[in-house]
């Protein structure tokens, strides 16, 4: 098999979404662990305190309780190589994460057992949905008290309108979780609690009947167990792969993340089930992995992702071909060859500089200014990937300096977070106002506090007057140049230098709408 095939077919690229406190943290640790890629539970959490000595600004990731960033891992598990996408969950973000979306080929949802769906899980879903990805899922918390198992199952498919195949069952919950029977396989594994963590396997038994289990469980519950099962049988839909690989049918798992049980039954179908690098749509034609000339697309950017570095990272996705170290690209939006050499990759979060990668890896360029989100690069040919929006904002408010002598500090500050996508910078073309847009309120509390930290620039935001943006866009020069004339006090460039009508009420909007039909106003823009 051509390296390239056999490289595609041993990879995955995916993200957990789910609702926070569910356990993605917990859970993404647990898959390391097995992943060789960290020895000891506790890592993450750990390595996530390191980082706040050192990284200021993720204090504000730990007094809100919330993810600011996204990370990548990358970890090997039985010759499969795992890209894990980690998507923020505050829903001020969304934004971000539905842009991490664009850039994974599975979706893995957990979903805590005793509150079922929520607000964030629906969200994150109808996301996935619109792109057909598919979904795996891990109800978590089986060692608390939870709802019963028919019922999320039931919540699953009627709030989520997804059906739900179960691969594994859980054998009781709370005080009397036991275990997880595997519906597939039809074996059981024991809950061990004081074993689980580490990764080993737990006990396991091949048939129902195993004397040895009877003693494990007790008549009772394994009589239980066997009437609960021929019920799910008989209620709930079989796991069929293609149906999952549409988007149409979730494979169910339970487990406990915190006691990393029922993890390895979900990995292990995750590697054999979940899509390998899947071909993406362009402005032209589809890309398929397997093509051997190199392209990707930037869904991500993050600035002094290190502050030891100082950096702006551009995370790119890998679409088609062979990325190698030193090799030269076409930066389609600019019309110019660049060459990258020291892309680096993220080995379980830590960043190295990688010498290859290949369709579904993601790798991180520098980023000097000229990267945007959505850029597409190539080996030559004048294509774009498609789906990577920006959206645009619903809440404005300008930046104040306290020290009139930082103005070039606070101008390069927001110019490079609003790189980041989370939040956008608009400059009115008839005064010095900077305006920032974002889609919700915590993001000014991020960005004044970066700028502090990382730009040592003090400023606060206080209320202007715009409730929205748009894009303008018109095939009329004249017009356009009229339009330009009449609008002039309500017009801006945004960061990337797009012109934008900032409306003062959502009236305004409509009026200039009806009043200039050649003028196209988009409330979305794609570079
Ligand atoms: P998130 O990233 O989705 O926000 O969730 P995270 O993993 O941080 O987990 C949220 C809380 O749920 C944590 O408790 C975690 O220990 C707990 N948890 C995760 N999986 C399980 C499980 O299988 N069983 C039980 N009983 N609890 C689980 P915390 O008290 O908020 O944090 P911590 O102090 O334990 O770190």
């Amino acid at each position: 098999m051509p390296k390239l095939v056999e490289e595609i077919a041993q990879r995955r690229t995916f993200a957990i979404i789910s609702h926070p406190d569910a356990g993605k943290t917990t859970l993404t640790e647990k898959l390391l662990l097995f992943g060789g890629a960290i020895q000891l539970a506790g890592t993450i959490k750990g390595r996530k305190a390191a980082r706040h000595a050192t990284s200021d600004w993720m204090e504000l990731e730990k007094q809100r309780g919330i993810s600011v960033t996204s990370s990548v891992m990358q970890f090997a598990y039985q010759n499969v190589t795992i890209n894990l996408l980690d998507t923020p969950g505050h829903e001020d973000f969304s934004e971000d994460t539905y842009r991490t979306l664009t850039a994974v080929d599975s979706a893995l949802m957990v979903i805590d057992s005793a509150k079922g769906v929520e607000e964030q899980t629906i969200k994150l879903l109808e996301v996935c949905r619109l792109r057909h990805t598919p979904i795996l899922t891990f109800i978590n918390k089986l060692d608390r008290d939870g709802r019963e198992p028919i019922d999320l199952l039931d919540e699953i498919e009627k709030v989520l309108q997804i059906h739900c195949a179960p691969i594994t069952w859980p054998i009781g919950r709370g005080k009397f979780f036991k275990g997880i029977y595997h519906l597939l396989d039809q074996s059981v594994t024991l809950f061990e609690p004081s074993k689980n963590h580490i990764a080993t396997a737990g006990r396991h038994y091949t048939q129902l009947d195993d004397p040895e289990l009877l003693n494990q469980l007790g008549a009772a519950q394994l009589d239980e167990l066997k009437t609960e099962l021929e019920l799910v049988l008989g209620a709930s839909n079989p796991f069929k792969v293609e149906k999952f690989l549409a988007g149409e049918l979730t494979p169910v798992f339970f487990g406990s993340a915190l006691n990393n049980f029922g993890v390895k039954a979900l990995l292990d179908d995750f590697v054999t089930y979940a899509p390998p690098p899947q071909p993406r749509p362009t402005t032209t034609r589809m890309v398929a992995p397997n093509e051997d000339k190199f392209s990707g697309f930037v869904f991500k950017i993050q600035a002094n992702m290190d502050p030891a570095h100082r950096d702006r990272i551009a995370f790119l996705r890998v679409c088609s071909g062979q990325y190698q170290k030193g090799m030269k690209v076409r930066h389609v939006r600019l019309n110019r060859e660049v060459q990258i050499a020291n892309a680096l990759t993220f080995m379980a979060g830590e960043r190295e500089h990688t010498e290859e990668a290949w369709p579904g890896d993601i790798i991180g360029l520098h980023n000097h200014g000229t990267i945007q989100i959505g850029d597409t690069f190539t080996q030559g040919e004048d294509l774009k990937f498609t789906g990577i929006p920006h959206f645009a904002p619903e809440i404005f408010r300008r930046a104040r300096l306290r020290e009139p002598l930082r103005m070039k500090a606070l101008l390069k500050g927001l110019v490079q977070l609003s790189e980041e996508g989370a939040t956008q910078l608009f400059r009115p073309l008839s005064n010095n106002d900077l305006i920032l847009g974002a889609v919700g309120t915590l993001q000014f509390d991020v960005v004044s506090w970066r700028l502090q930290n990382e730009y040592s620039v003090e400023c606060h935001f206080e209320t202007v007057q715009v409730a929205t943006a748009r894009w303008i866009s018109c095939n009329n020069e004249k017009k356009l140049e009229e339009f330009k004339r009449k609008a002039f006090n309500n017009l801006a460039l945004d960061g990337a230098e797009n012109l934008t009508y900032i409306a003062p009420t959502k009236i305004n909007l409509s009026l200039m709408q009806e009043r200039w039909p050649e003028i196209q106003f988009f409330a979305t823009r794609e570079n």
